[in-house]
Protein backbone atom coordinates (compact mmCIF):
# COMPACT_ATOMS: atom_id res chain seq x y z
CA UNK A 1 0.00 0.00 0.00
CA UNK A 2 1.28 3.56 -0.58
CA UNK A 3 2.33 5.72 2.33
CA UNK A 4 -0.46 7.06 3.69
CA UNK A 5 -3.13 5.21 1.94
CA UNK A 6 -6.44 4.37 2.34
CA UNK A 7 -8.20 1.24 2.10
CA UNK A 8 -10.94 1.29 -0.26
CA UNK A 9 -14.28 -1.42 1.44
CA UNK A 10 -16.49 -1.96 -1.02
CA UNK A 11 -19.72 -3.38 0.94
CA UNK A 12 -18.14 -1.61 4.18
CA UNK A 13 -21.99 -1.16 5.84
CA UNK A 14 -22.51 -4.91 4.90
CA UNK A 15 -22.58 -7.77 7.72
CA UNK A 16 -18.95 -8.92 7.31
CA UNK A 17 -17.93 -5.03 5.62
CA UNK A 18 -18.80 -3.53 8.98
CA UNK A 19 -17.40 -5.80 11.18
CA UNK A 20 -13.87 -5.66 8.91
CA UNK A 21 -14.12 -1.78 9.15
CA UNK A 22 -14.26 -1.86 12.57
CA UNK A 23 -11.55 -3.83 13.07
CA UNK A 24 -9.63 -1.64 10.57
CA UNK A 25 -10.11 1.28 12.07
CA UNK A 26 -8.77 0.12 15.68
CA UNK A 27 -5.79 -1.30 13.96
CA UNK A 28 -5.16 2.46 12.79
CA UNK A 29 -6.00 1.99 8.65
CA UNK A 30 -8.13 5.09 7.20
CA UNK A 31 -11.16 3.39 5.55
CA UNK A 32 -13.19 4.49 2.61
CA UNK A 33 -15.98 3.12 2.30
CA UNK A 34 -18.17 2.66 -0.85
CA UNK A 35 -22.11 1.05 -1.00
CA UNK A 36 -25.24 1.34 -2.66
CA UNK A 37 -27.15 0.37 0.70
CA UNK A 38 -28.89 -2.40 -1.27
CA UNK A 39 -28.78 -4.56 1.53
CA UNK A 40 -27.57 -2.54 4.33
CA UNK A 41 -28.96 0.82 6.20
CA UNK A 42 -26.65 4.00 6.61
CA UNK A 43 -27.13 3.62 10.78
CA UNK A 44 -24.43 1.16 10.92
CA UNK A 45 -21.87 4.13 10.37
CA UNK A 46 -22.93 5.32 13.73
CA UNK A 47 -22.98 1.96 15.28
CA UNK A 48 -19.55 1.47 14.26
CA UNK A 49 -18.70 5.19 15.69
CA UNK A 50 -20.38 4.18 18.72
CA UNK A 51 -17.57 0.96 18.52
CA UNK A 52 -14.29 2.69 17.82
CA UNK A 53 -14.67 6.32 18.91
CA UNK A 54 -14.68 9.68 17.57
CA UNK A 55 -11.03 9.76 17.03
CA UNK A 56 -10.62 6.73 14.81
CA UNK A 57 -13.89 7.44 13.39
CA UNK A 58 -12.32 10.52 11.95
CA UNK A 59 -10.49 8.05 9.49
CA UNK A 60 -13.76 6.48 8.16
CA UNK A 61 -15.33 8.18 4.62
CA UNK A 62 -18.67 6.84 3.45
CA UNK A 63 -19.97 7.25 -0.18
CA UNK A 64 -23.09 5.93 -1.15
CA UNK A 65 -22.20 4.55 -4.51
CA UNK A 66 -22.78 1.89 -6.74
CA UNK A 67 -19.35 -0.53 -7.96
CA UNK A 68 -21.29 -0.45 -11.26
CA UNK A 69 -21.01 3.19 -11.74
CA UNK A 70 -17.60 3.45 -13.08
CA UNK A 71 -17.94 7.51 -12.98
CA UNK A 72 -18.79 7.43 -9.33
CA UNK A 73 -15.93 5.12 -8.51
CA UNK A 74 -13.45 7.12 -10.93
CA UNK A 75 -14.31 9.89 -8.44
CA UNK A 76 -13.86 8.34 -5.14
CA UNK A 77 -10.00 7.24 -5.98
CA UNK A 78 -9.64 11.09 -7.57
CA UNK A 79 -10.60 12.08 -4.07
CA UNK A 80 -8.67 9.39 -2.22
CA UNK A 81 -4.85 8.07 -2.15
CA UNK A 82 -6.17 4.45 -2.13
CA UNK A 83 -3.34 1.60 -1.79
CA UNK A 84 -5.67 -1.50 -1.77
CA UNK A 85 -9.22 -2.86 -2.28
CA UNK A 86 -11.21 -5.12 -0.14
CA UNK A 87 -14.39 -5.87 -1.87
CA UNK A 88 -17.42 -7.40 -0.46
CA UNK A 89 -19.96 -5.57 -2.36
CA UNK A 90 -22.13 -8.44 -4.11
CA UNK A 91 -25.60 -9.96 -3.33
CA UNK A 92 -25.64 -13.01 -2.19
CA UNK A 93 -28.82 -15.22 -1.69
CA UNK A 94 -28.51 -18.15 -3.26
CA UNK A 95 -31.89 -19.07 -3.97
CA UNK A 96 -32.57 -15.40 -5.41
CA UNK A 97 -29.27 -15.75 -7.56
CA UNK A 98 -31.25 -19.12 -9.51
CA UNK A 99 -34.60 -16.96 -10.00
CA UNK A 100 -32.52 -13.58 -10.88
CA UNK A 101 -28.87 -14.46 -12.66
CA UNK A 102 -29.11 -11.54 -15.00
CA UNK A 103 -29.03 -9.35 -11.84
CA UNK A 104 -26.79 -11.30 -10.23
CA UNK A 105 -23.85 -11.59 -12.76
CA UNK A 106 -24.45 -8.23 -13.43
CA UNK A 107 -23.87 -6.48 -10.17
CA UNK A 108 -21.17 -9.45 -8.61
CA UNK A 109 -19.48 -9.76 -12.14
CA UNK A 110 -19.91 -6.40 -14.19
CA UNK A 111 -19.43 -4.57 -10.46
CA UNK A 112 -15.74 -6.32 -9.85
CA UNK A 113 -15.12 -5.88 -13.47
CA UNK A 114 -16.12 -1.64 -12.95
CA UNK A 115 -13.77 -1.94 -10.16
CA UNK A 116 -11.04 -3.31 -11.29
CA UNK A 117 -11.09 -1.09 -14.29
CA UNK A 118 -10.84 1.99 -12.26
CA UNK A 119 -8.83 0.62 -9.78
CA UNK A 120 -6.22 0.27 -13.00
CA UNK A 121 -6.69 3.39 -14.15
CA UNK A 122 -5.56 4.70 -10.84
CA UNK A 123 -2.76 2.46 -10.77
CA UNK A 124 -4.22 0.65 -7.07
CA UNK A 125 -3.61 -3.16 -8.22
CA UNK A 126 -3.69 -4.54 -4.77
CA UNK A 127 -7.17 -6.29 -3.56
CA UNK A 128 -8.68 -9.30 -1.45
CA UNK A 129 -11.57 -10.51 -2.48
CA UNK A 130 -14.60 -12.06 -0.40
CA UNK A 131 -15.27 -15.46 -1.68
CA UNK A 132 -16.47 -18.64 -0.41
CA UNK A 133 -16.21 -21.92 0.24
CA UNK A 134 -18.93 -22.92 -2.28
CA UNK A 135 -16.12 -22.53 -4.85
CA UNK A 136 -15.44 -26.31 -3.88
CA UNK A 137 -18.55 -27.86 -4.34
CA UNK A 138 -19.46 -30.71 -2.94
CA UNK A 139 -16.44 -32.22 -1.42
CA UNK A 140 -14.51 -35.54 -2.40
CA UNK A 141 -12.55 -35.22 1.29
CA UNK A 142 -12.44 -33.32 4.14
CA UNK A 143 -11.48 -30.91 5.85
CA UNK A 144 -10.78 -28.74 2.60
CA UNK A 145 -7.47 -27.41 1.93
CA UNK A 146 -6.44 -24.35 -0.57
CA UNK A 147 -5.28 -27.26 -2.87
CA UNK A 148 -8.73 -29.09 -2.87
CA UNK A 149 -10.65 -29.19 -6.24
CA UNK A 150 -12.65 -25.92 -7.32
CA UNK A 151 -15.96 -27.96 -8.65
CA UNK A 152 -19.04 -26.74 -10.54
CA UNK A 153 -21.09 -24.49 -9.17
CA UNK A 154 -24.72 -25.33 -8.58
CA UNK A 155 -25.92 -21.30 -8.53
CA UNK A 156 -25.05 -18.31 -10.40
CA UNK A 157 -24.31 -17.10 -6.92
CA UNK A 158 -21.72 -19.55 -6.73
CA UNK A 159 -20.53 -19.39 -10.19
CA UNK A 160 -20.01 -15.80 -9.46
CA UNK A 161 -17.43 -16.30 -6.87
CA UNK A 162 -15.64 -19.05 -9.06
CA UNK A 163 -15.64 -17.02 -12.25
CA UNK A 164 -14.24 -13.59 -10.39
CA UNK A 165 -11.62 -16.21 -8.84
CA UNK A 166 -10.76 -16.64 -12.13
CA UNK A 167 -10.83 -12.96 -13.56
CA UNK A 168 -8.65 -11.79 -10.84
CA UNK A 169 -6.20 -14.99 -11.58
CA UNK A 170 -6.59 -13.58 -15.29
CA UNK A 171 -5.16 -9.84 -14.35
CA UNK A 172 -2.26 -11.16 -12.68
CA UNK A 173 -1.12 -13.40 -15.17
CA UNK A 174 -1.76 -10.19 -17.69
CA UNK A 175 0.05 -7.47 -15.57
CA UNK A 176 1.97 -9.13 -12.39
CA UNK A 177 1.95 -6.19 -10.60
CA UNK A 178 -1.54 -7.12 -9.54
CA UNK A 179 -1.74 -8.43 -5.89
CA UNK A 180 -4.96 -10.38 -5.16
CA UNK A 181 -5.75 -12.38 -1.98
CA UNK A 182 -8.92 -14.26 -2.33
CA UNK A 183 -10.07 -15.12 1.21
CA UNK A 184 -12.19 -18.39 1.19
CA UNK A 185 -15.10 -17.97 3.98
CA UNK A 186 -16.59 -20.94 5.21
CA UNK A 187 -20.08 -19.91 7.48
CA UNK A 188 -19.77 -16.88 9.69
CA UNK A 189 -22.23 -16.04 11.63
CA UNK A 190 -22.05 -14.13 15.23
CA UNK A 191 -21.68 -9.94 15.71
CA UNK A 192 -19.77 -7.85 17.54
CA UNK A 193 -19.64 -7.96 21.07
CA UNK A 194 -21.03 -4.98 21.64
CA UNK A 195 -24.22 -6.11 20.52
CA UNK A 196 -23.99 -2.69 17.76
CA UNK A 197 -23.41 -3.81 14.94
CA UNK A 198 -24.84 -7.59 13.30
CA UNK A 199 -26.57 -9.35 10.41
CA UNK A 200 -29.30 -7.38 9.57
CA UNK A 201 -31.27 -9.75 6.64
CA UNK A 202 -33.90 -8.72 5.05
CA UNK A 203 -37.42 -10.22 4.58
CA UNK A 204 -37.05 -14.28 5.63
CA UNK A 205 -33.43 -15.32 6.60
CA UNK A 206 -32.39 -17.83 4.10
CA UNK A 207 -29.29 -18.56 6.41
CA UNK A 208 -29.35 -20.92 9.93
CA UNK A 209 -28.47 -18.82 12.34
CA UNK A 210 -30.57 -15.33 11.47
CA UNK A 211 -33.29 -17.49 11.27
CA UNK A 212 -32.60 -19.39 14.36
CA UNK A 213 -32.09 -15.69 16.33
CA UNK A 214 -35.01 -14.56 14.72
CA UNK A 215 -36.82 -17.68 16.37
CA UNK A 216 -35.35 -17.52 19.40
CA UNK A 217 -36.36 -13.85 19.83
CA UNK A 218 -39.98 -14.76 18.86
CA UNK A 219 -40.17 -12.84 15.44
CA UNK A 220 -40.26 -16.24 13.71
CA UNK A 221 -42.72 -19.43 15.03
CA UNK A 222 -40.36 -22.39 14.22
CA UNK A 223 -37.01 -23.46 12.66
CA UNK A 224 -37.12 -25.81 10.12
CA UNK A 225 -33.97 -28.41 9.80
CA UNK A 226 -33.47 -29.24 6.18
CA UNK A 227 -32.93 -33.11 5.98
CA UNK A 228 -31.93 -35.47 9.21
CA UNK A 229 -31.12 -38.30 7.21
CA UNK A 230 -27.43 -36.82 6.07
CA UNK A 231 -24.12 -39.46 6.72
CA UNK A 232 -23.31 -37.12 9.63
CA UNK A 233 -23.29 -37.80 13.38
CA UNK A 234 -26.78 -36.93 14.09
CA UNK A 235 -28.39 -36.60 10.52
CA UNK A 236 -28.57 -32.50 9.72
CA UNK A 237 -25.80 -30.40 7.73
CA UNK A 238 -22.86 -30.07 8.92
CA UNK A 239 -20.90 -26.70 8.12
CA UNK A 240 -17.92 -24.79 9.68
CA UNK A 241 -18.98 -22.00 11.51
CA UNK A 242 -16.90 -18.72 12.17
CA UNK A 243 -17.46 -15.27 13.87
CA UNK A 244 -17.80 -12.85 11.82
CA UNK A 245 -15.28 -10.85 13.95
CA UNK A 246 -12.25 -13.51 13.54
CA UNK A 247 -13.41 -13.51 10.02
CA UNK A 248 -12.58 -9.62 9.98
CA UNK A 249 -9.22 -10.47 11.65
CA UNK A 250 -8.32 -12.15 9.20
CA UNK A 251 -9.01 -9.33 6.55
CA UNK A 252 -6.92 -7.37 8.56
CA UNK A 253 -4.00 -9.78 8.78
CA UNK A 254 -4.10 -10.48 5.05
CA UNK A 255 -3.90 -6.82 4.25
CA UNK A 256 -1.05 -6.37 6.36
CA UNK A 257 0.98 -9.30 4.68
CA UNK A 258 0.47 -8.28 1.23
CA UNK A 259 1.40 -5.09 1.44
CA UNK A 260 4.54 -5.30 -1.42
CA UNK A 261 3.74 -8.53 -2.70
CA UNK A 262 2.50 -9.25 -5.75
CA UNK A 263 0.55 -12.68 -7.08
CA UNK A 264 -2.31 -14.57 -6.20
CA UNK A 265 -3.05 -16.38 -3.16
CA UNK A 266 -6.25 -18.32 -2.02
CA UNK A 267 -6.62 -18.61 1.83
CA UNK A 268 -9.76 -20.51 3.34
CA UNK A 269 -10.72 -18.91 6.28
CA UNK A 270 -12.88 -20.98 8.97
CA UNK A 271 -12.56 -23.03 12.64
CA UNK A 272 -11.43 -26.22 11.41
CA UNK A 273 -13.92 -27.75 12.81
CA UNK A 274 -17.59 -29.05 11.63
CA UNK A 275 -21.40 -28.19 13.55
CA UNK A 276 -24.76 -30.20 13.07
CA UNK A 277 -27.72 -28.16 12.36
CA UNK A 278 -28.87 -29.33 15.76
CA UNK A 279 -25.92 -28.31 17.50
CA UNK A 280 -26.02 -25.04 16.43
CA UNK A 281 -29.65 -24.87 17.53
CA UNK A 282 -28.90 -26.02 21.22
CA UNK A 283 -26.28 -23.68 21.39
CA UNK A 284 -28.15 -21.41 20.49
CA UNK A 285 -30.61 -22.07 23.34
CA UNK A 286 -27.95 -22.00 25.97
CA UNK A 287 -27.37 -18.78 24.24
CA UNK A 288 -30.75 -17.59 24.71
CA UNK A 289 -31.81 -19.35 28.01
CA UNK A 290 -34.76 -20.99 26.23
CA UNK A 291 -35.79 -23.89 23.90
CA UNK A 292 -36.38 -23.16 20.56
CA UNK A 293 -39.19 -25.16 18.57
CA UNK A 294 -38.10 -27.02 15.30
CA UNK A 295 -39.45 -29.35 13.01
CA UNK A 296 -37.29 -31.72 10.54
CA UNK A 297 -38.14 -31.15 6.44
CA UNK A 298 -36.56 -32.38 3.35
CA UNK A 299 -33.50 -31.83 2.55
CA UNK A 300 -33.11 -28.29 0.45
CA UNK A 301 -31.89 -28.23 -3.12
CA UNK A 302 -28.74 -27.61 -3.88
CA UNK A 303 -27.22 -28.57 0.18
CA UNK A 304 -24.40 -30.62 0.72
CA UNK A 305 -24.01 -33.22 3.62
CA UNK A 306 -21.04 -31.65 5.40
CA UNK A 307 -18.15 -29.21 4.80
CA UNK A 308 -15.17 -27.82 7.15
CA UNK A 309 -12.08 -26.43 6.27
CA UNK A 310 -8.19 -26.78 7.40
CA UNK A 311 -7.17 -23.18 7.95
CA UNK A 312 -3.52 -24.21 8.32
CA UNK A 313 -2.30 -21.89 5.50
CA UNK A 314 -4.05 -18.99 6.75
CA UNK A 315 -1.62 -19.48 10.70
CA UNK A 316 1.34 -20.39 8.52
CA UNK A 317 1.63 -17.51 6.26
CA UNK A 318 -0.38 -14.84 7.64
CA UNK A 319 -0.41 -15.52 11.09
CA UNK A 320 -4.04 -15.76 11.57
CA UNK A 321 -6.17 -18.03 13.62
CA UNK A 322 -10.01 -18.27 15.02
CA UNK A 323 -10.25 -17.53 18.90
CA UNK A 324 -14.61 -17.87 19.47
CA UNK A 325 -15.90 -21.08 19.47
CA UNK A 326 -19.74 -21.44 18.65
CA UNK A 327 -20.85 -20.73 22.37
CA UNK A 328 -19.24 -17.61 21.64
CA UNK A 329 -21.01 -17.39 18.21
CA UNK A 330 -24.33 -17.47 19.28
CA UNK A 331 -24.08 -15.44 22.43
CA UNK A 332 -22.93 -12.84 20.78
CA UNK A 333 -25.53 -13.09 17.84
CA UNK A 334 -28.42 -13.41 20.47
CA UNK A 335 -27.00 -10.11 22.18
CA UNK A 336 -27.32 -8.54 18.67
CA UNK A 337 -30.44 -9.72 18.25
CA UNK A 338 -32.25 -8.98 21.35
CA UNK A 339 -31.12 -5.58 21.75
CA UNK A 340 -32.27 -4.83 18.01
CA UNK A 341 -34.96 -7.23 17.56
CA UNK A 342 -36.14 -5.41 14.03
CA UNK A 343 -32.44 -4.73 12.93
CA UNK A 344 -31.48 -1.24 12.48
CA UNK A 345 -33.92 1.17 10.98
CA UNK A 346 -32.57 4.63 10.79
CA UNK A 347 -30.59 5.87 14.19
P1 LIG B 1 -24.11 -8.14 2.94
O1 LIG B 1 -25.23 -8.20 1.98
O2 LIG B 1 -24.41 -7.86 4.36
O3 LIG B 1 -23.02 -7.08 2.45
C1 LIG B 1 -22.81 -6.79 1.10
C2 LIG B 1 -22.87 -5.28 0.94
O4 LIG B 1 -22.64 -4.96 -0.43
C3 LIG B 1 -24.23 -4.68 1.31
O5 LIG B 1 -24.04 -3.62 2.23
C4 LIG B 1 -24.80 -4.18 0.00
O6 LIG B 1 -25.59 -3.03 0.18
C5 LIG B 1 -23.54 -3.92 -0.80
N1 LIG B 1 -23.67 -4.00 -2.26
C6 LIG B 1 -24.22 -4.98 -3.01
N2 LIG B 1 -24.14 -4.67 -4.31
C7 LIG B 1 -23.50 -3.47 -4.39
C8 LIG B 1 -23.11 -2.63 -5.46
N3 LIG B 1 -23.38 -2.94 -6.73
N4 LIG B 1 -22.48 -1.48 -5.17
C9 LIG B 1 -22.21 -1.12 -3.90
N5 LIG B 1 -22.57 -1.87 -2.84
C10 LIG B 1 -23.21 -3.03 -3.09
O7 LIG B 1 -23.30 -9.52 2.80
P2 LIG B 1 -22.11 -10.10 3.66
O8 LIG B 1 -22.59 -11.32 4.33
O9 LIG B 1 -21.47 -9.04 4.46
O10 LIG B 1 -21.15 -10.57 2.49
C11 LIG B 1 -20.06 -9.77 2.04
C12 LIG B 1 -19.34 -10.51 0.94
O11 LIG B 1 -18.88 -11.77 1.43
C13 LIG B 1 -20.23 -10.82 -0.27
O12 LIG B 1 -19.45 -10.70 -1.44
C14 LIG B 1 -20.60 -12.27 -0.04
O13 LIG B 1 -20.89 -12.93 -1.25
C15 LIG B 1 -19.33 -12.81 0.58
N6 LIG B 1 -19.54 -14.02 1.36
C16 LIG B 1 -20.51 -14.01 2.33
C17 LIG B 1 -20.73 -15.17 3.06
C18 LIG B 1 -21.82 -15.21 4.11
O14 LIG B 1 -22.26 -16.30 4.45
N7 LIG B 1 -22.26 -14.08 4.64
C19 LIG B 1 -19.95 -16.31 2.82
C20 LIG B 1 -18.97 -16.26 1.84
C21 LIG B 1 -18.76 -15.10 1.10
C1 LIG C 1 -26.33 -24.10 6.93
C2 LIG C 1 -26.97 -25.43 7.29
C3 LIG C 1 -28.79 -26.04 5.85
C4 LIG C 1 -31.42 -22.74 7.04
C5 LIG C 1 -24.77 -20.61 2.26
C6 LIG C 1 -24.28 -20.44 0.86
C7 LIG C 1 -22.79 -20.33 0.84
C8 LIG C 1 -22.30 -19.26 1.82
C9 LIG C 1 -22.98 -19.28 3.14
C10 LIG C 1 -21.69 -17.32 0.62
C11 LIG C 1 -27.31 -26.30 6.07
C12 LIG C 1 -29.29 -25.80 7.25
C13 LIG C 1 -30.37 -23.63 6.89
C14 LIG C 1 -32.60 -23.18 7.69
C15 LIG C 1 -31.59 -25.34 8.01
N1 LIG C 1 -22.50 -17.96 1.35
N2 LIG C 1 -30.45 -24.91 7.37
N3 LIG C 1 -32.64 -24.48 8.15
O1 LIG C 1 -26.01 -23.42 2.86
O2 LIG C 1 -23.89 -23.76 4.21
O3 LIG C 1 -24.13 -21.76 2.83
O4 LIG C 1 -24.39 -19.46 3.01
O5 LIG C 1 -20.83 -17.60 -0.09
O6 LIG C 1 -22.42 -20.06 -0.47
O7 LIG C 1 -24.68 -21.58 0.11
O8 LIG C 1 -25.48 -21.93 4.88
O9 LIG C 1 -26.79 -21.07 6.75
O10 LIG C 1 -27.95 -21.54 4.57
O11 LIG C 1 -27.14 -23.44 5.96
O12 LIG C 1 -31.67 -26.51 8.43
O13 LIG C 1 -33.58 -22.44 7.84
O14 LIG C 1 -28.23 -25.18 7.93
O15 LIG C 1 -29.48 -27.12 5.26
O16 LIG C 1 -27.11 -27.64 6.47
P1 LIG C 1 -24.92 -22.84 3.65
P2 LIG C 1 -26.91 -21.90 5.54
Amino acid sequence: MKTDSQVLVTGGTGFIGSHTVVELLQAGYNVVIVDNLCNSNKAVLGRIKQIVGDEAYKNCHFYEVDICNKGALDEVFSRHNIGSVIHFAGLKAVGESVDKPLEYYSNNIGGTLALCEVMREHGCKSIIFSSSSTVYGDPDELPLTEKSPKKNATNPYGWGKWMIEQILSDLYTADQAWDVVLLRYFNPIGAHESGLIGEDPKGIPNNLVPYVAQTAVGKRDVVHVFGDDYNTPDGTGVRDYIHVVDLAAGHVAALAWMQGKTGVEAFNLGTGHGSSVLEVLHAFEKACGHKIPYVIEPRRAGDIAENYADSSRALEILGWKTERDLADMCEDSWRWQSMNPDGLSDD
